[in-house]
Parts: C-alpha cells; structure tokens; sequence
C-alpha cells in the first residue's frame, strides 16, 4: 500500500516535471488568455479591415467545427456564434487576439441550409479572402475526424497551393470516433497532404468539446507569433 501511495505521488511529480518542460505550452496559455474581441463580420470583399498584423483563418466545410474551435480557443463559449445547421457563419467575422493576432472564422463550404444565391457569394468572399490577402500568414484547414478529406476540401486545397498560403489540418470532433479511427484518418489525411506543396506537415487532432488537442493549437499559433520570444503586438 505505501509502495503504491510512493509510485502515485512519483508518476504525479513526472508528469506535472513534463509540463514544466513545455514552455511553448504555457506561452500558448498567455496569448489565449488575452482579451479577445469581435472586430466586425465582412459580406464582401470591399468590407474587408486594413491588412496589419498577423492572421489566421479558419476554413472548412460547413459544420466542421470552426466557430466551436475558435471559442474553444480563446476559453469563450459564446464568441463566435456556433450552431447545429450547417451555415451558421455566412461572413466572415474577425476576432483581434489583442493585437497579437486575428483570428478569422469563415463561412463553411459545401453544404449549407442556406439559400444557394447566398452560399454561392460567401463561397466567392472565402476563396478570395484566401487567396489575396497578403497577411495571412496561414490557413486552419477544419476537417471533421469522422469523414476525412472531401471533394470541396480538395477545390480550398488546390486554391492554397496555387496561391502558395501555408495551411495546416486540424482534425475536429475527435470525441466522436475511435482512437483506432482518429489513427486511421491522420494517416490517411497525412499521406495526401504529403504530395501537396502548401501543406504544413503537422496534423492537429481536436476536440472543442472535450478540449483535446487544444493547448497544443495555442502553443503552434503562439509559436507562429513569437509570442514566446517576447512579441509585442
Ligand atoms: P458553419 O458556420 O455553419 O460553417 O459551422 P462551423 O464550422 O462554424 O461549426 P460550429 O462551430 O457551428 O459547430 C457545428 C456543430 O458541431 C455544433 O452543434 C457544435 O456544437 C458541434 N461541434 C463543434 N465542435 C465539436 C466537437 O469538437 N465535438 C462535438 N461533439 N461537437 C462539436
Ligand atoms: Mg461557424
């Protein structure tokens, strides 16, 4: 029993040493703990904000997740409007990190409850958003764990390769499947992504539900601003 009770504490004291050894962890936990505030919601390009300072957008097929991943993030349940329909974001809304960083949640493509006019103008705002703004500095590429890399996913990708904007996969919604089907859709995510130019190698496995996955986002996108060297907005 006290054998037991020595072991318990020393794993404890390993695993809180590990944290400790995760500066890019703790830095990604200051950013995020910034104020975050709506800056405004953009229907067309026209409408679009002065590029300055770094952004960050986050794309995929309507209903992936983006909204809740944004939330999630920032530690802010209802800073970006999530919902059950698929095309609940129809502009795109820009979210000021306090200064260090925009964050932008993008209308969803594919399918959407939404009239087709309209999905055809936000789809038209998103590919060029994507590919003319010069402060971009990358592309969250959402994909739902459950079904992996579609044909509309395929249309964004070539449009970030052609265009040469770097984005990276976040796999969303990992509370829904298996650990053997999460493997089994990274690799398979992994390998196509292997044979694009603009791809970023690094795959990221989340969930907003759960929070898995999360303080690793904070940490690359941390990274990605030097917050950890000392940035200043
Ligand atoms: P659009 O704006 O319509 O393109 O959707 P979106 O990509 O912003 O998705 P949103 O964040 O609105 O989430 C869609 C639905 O999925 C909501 O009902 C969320 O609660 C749910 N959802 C999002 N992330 C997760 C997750 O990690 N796990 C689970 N179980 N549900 C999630
Ligand atoms: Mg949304």
């Amino acid at each position: 029993m006290g054998d037991h009770e020595a072991h318990g504490s020393e794993d404890l004291n390993a695993a809180t040493a590990m944290q400790d050894d995760r500066p890019d962890i703790e830095a990604g936990r200051l950013l995020f703990a910034r104020p975050c505030r709506f800056v405004k919601g953009v229907v067309a390009v026209a409408g679009l904000p002065p590029e300055q300072g770094i952004e960050i957008a986050f794309a995929g097929r309507s209903n992936v997740g983006k909204s809740s991943l944004i939330n999630a993030l920032v530690g802010q349940k209802g800073l970006a409007r999530s919902s059950n329909t698929p095309g609940r974001t129809q502009e795109i809304n820009f979210f000021d990190l306090d200064g260090f960083l925009m964050l932008t949640d993008l209308p969803g493509y594919g399918f959407a409850q939404a009239p087709k006019d309209k999905v055809d103008a936000w789809t038209r705002l998103i590919k060029a958003y994507l590919k003319g703004r010069s402060v971009l500095r990358r592309a969250l590429l959402l994909i739902d764990a459950r079904h992996g890399i579609k044909d509309t996913d395929r249309e964004i990708l070539k449009l970030l390769d052609t265009a040469a904007v770097v984005y990276q996969a976040v796999l969303t919604k990992a509370d829904k499947v298996s650990a053997k089907h999460l493997e089994d859709v990274t690799g398979t995510v992994g390998a196509e992504l292997k044979k694009r130019p603009a791809a970023h190698p690094r795959i990221f496995v989340t969930s907003s539900e759960t929070g898995l996955g999360i303080a690793d986002l904070r940490a690359e996108l941390a990274e990605l601003v030097g917050y950890d060297k000392g940035a200043t907005p």
